[in-house]
């Protein structure tokens, strides 16, 4: 597992046990911010709704104008939140809204919030029978729109917590926050990454925050420590020159689509083991600490077959590892698509010239995306049947595996805050999916990253009818706010009782040096 360096300095031993299971009820603590909140929930979710109808589809040409008016919406908000220095920087052809709010004490640790404005695509074909995609629906305690879930709700109540502490503590925050609100997630970031090598000064900071991701459940509050990485490629397999005749050439000149099949089939062992060479390279053995975590949910299987519509789960790898498991630790390879010859209907005696296929897979540890994505190709090369010609070639989707140490001081912090807003214990979970910025900015700017955000598994993101919850707006900016105050006390206690580190002091940085700083109307 990737430790931090700076993350070591501040780790309470004892702190939190992996056995902590039983709920302790307790008083939450009440901030002022929570008395700002009151009598605005009618407006905050008037607020979101007009942040809904702005279809900012990244995937889209047409829609790039929305994309660029919901940058346009998000800063205005953020300027009447008093964040006075919101910004939009042109990333590629897209919109970036970043500002960021120095603390009261210069010393304290700033944080980087990560969020985005842009949506997946939306028609009313794929099956919204509830409401028109931008033409957001109340009904009693869910809001329906595109991108009320994924990732709008969550970004909003950003603001509205950043809004209260600036106006309740007269612009004294607790740490330095800097926000950094992207307009093509949804699209896999292609300009992003290159963005934020060129500003680094901006980006730097000691922990991300992810406004996107999501909760456990309505009731249970969760801990992500983990993201599988990803990458994905096409392969093209090539027979004749033209379709022929089956009857005529079949029999004499090999069918692309049979090669690839053979192809296919040659990426995995009879026990469901990966057979391209050099594709487990970077993973290892899950060690007893992490297994521990796996045994918190005990009747997952049962609940996988039953969300996937499957009478049974696979036991890839001759069952050696289980379903949480395979699930959090292990990597896949996928076959995505596949096409070739005759589709339509009836039948056409064709021995097809090309076929094709894309694959995915979904990587773990210290597996580098770009370099499986070469041991691919070099398998597709190398392993191309007798008769065919084979090429494959990288789709760029690519996002490196993140880790975090579930006992590190921003977790410990994170589930003090989820306790107060849960009154439950939160869960220690990871993921099998994969957010691809999260990992390159732990990756390129040693920052530990941590989820705050409050979307639910049920609340069909990227599907028809997607949905997000009128009481996770409530819990959201509440938790931010609570979350923000206490990493700012956990620091400054920190500090008093050690002498500062070398790393302490390299991994803070002041925002003020970077954008022109005006809080004198607050
Ligand atoms: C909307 O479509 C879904 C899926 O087809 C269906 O289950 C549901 O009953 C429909 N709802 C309405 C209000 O028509
Ligand atoms: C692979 O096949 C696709 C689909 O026919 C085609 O668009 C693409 O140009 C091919 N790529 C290469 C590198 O041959
Ligand atoms: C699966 O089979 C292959 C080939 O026989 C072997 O090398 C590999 O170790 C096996 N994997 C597991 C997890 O048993």
């Amino acid at each position: 597992m990737r430790k931090f360096v700076f993350v070591l300095c501040f780790i309470f031993a004892h702190f939190i046990t992996f056995h902590t299971t039983i709920a302790q009820k307790r008083i939450p603590r009440n901030f002022a911010e929570y008395g700002f909140f009151l009598n605005k929930q009618q407006l905050y979710l008037q607020e979101l709704l007009e942040f809904l109808r702005i279809p900012s589809i990244s995937a889209s040409s047409e829609h790039l104008k929305d994309v660029q008016g919901a940058a346009e919406w998000l800063k205005n908000r953020m300027l009447g939140a008093g964040i006075s220095n919101a910004q939009i920087f042109q990333v590629g052809k897209y919109p970036l809204v970043y500002a960021s709010i120095p603390a009261a004490i210069p010393q304290a640790p700033t944080v980087l919030i990560y969020g985005h404005f842009d949506v997946q695509p939306a028609s009313v074909e794929d099956g919204w029978n509830i409401t028109k995609p931008f033409k957001p629906r109340v009904i009693q305690d869910k809001i329906y729109a595109r991108g009320a879930s994924d990732d709008k709700g969550s970004l909003l109540s950003v603001v509205h917590a950043v809004e209260a502490i600036l106006a309740v503590s007269q612009g004294r925050s607790p740490v330095h926050i800097k926000l950094l609100f992207e307009g093509q997630e949804e699209i896999g970031s292609p300009d992003l990454p290159s963005w934020l090598l060129k500003n680094r000064k901006l980006v730097q900071s000691d922990l991300l925050i992810s406004a996107d991701g999501s909760m456990h459940s309505e009731t249970i509050g969760s801990i992500v420590w983990g993201l599988r990485g990803a990458g994905a490629i096409q392969v093209n397999v090539t027979g004749p020159s033209h379709d022929l005749h089956s009857g005529g050439f079949g029999g004499v000149v090999e069918n692309p689509i049979h090669c690839l099949v053979k192809l296919l089939q040659s990426m995995r062992y009879e026990n469901g083991s990966i057979a391209v060479e050099g594709f487990y390279e970077g993973t290892r053995t899950v060690t007893q600490k992490e297994k521990e975590f796996t045994r918190q949910s005990i009747d997952f299987e049962r609940e996988l077959s039953r969300l996937a519509g499957v009478s049974q789960l696979v036991g890839g790898e001759s069952k050696l590892f289980d379903v949480i498991e395979r699930l959090w630790f292990r990597p896949t390879l996928d076959v995505v698509g596949i096409w070739g010859g005759y589709m339509d209907q009836g039948i056409k005696t064709v021995l097809p010239a090309r076929a094709h296929a894309k694959l995915s897979f979904r990587l773990v540890q210290e597996q580098i995306p770009e370099k499986v994505v070469e041991k691919m190709i070099r398998h597709v090369n190398e392993h191309c049947p007798v008769g065919c010609a084979c090429e494959a070639f990288d789709l760029g989707f690519h996002a490196l595996p993140f880790e975090s140490d579930p006992d590190m001081l921003s977790n410990q912090v994170l589930r003090e805050t989820l306790l107060d807003i849960y009154q439950e214990e939160p869960k220690y979970v990871r993921s099998g999916a994969s957010i691809p910025i999260v990992g390159f900015i732990q990756k390129e700017f040693q920052m530990p990253a941590i989820f705050l955000a409050f979307g639910l598994p049920d609340e069909n993101i990227h599907g028809p009818n997607e949905f997000y919850r009128i009481g996770s707006m409530d819990k959201a900016r509440k938790a931010y706010v609570s979350f923000l105050y206490q990493l700012g006390e956990r620091y400054q206690l920190e500090r008093s009782s050690k002498k500062p580190t070398q790393s302490q002091v390299v991994a803070t940085t002041t925002p003020t040096e970077d954008i022109e700083m005006d809080h004198s109307e607050l």
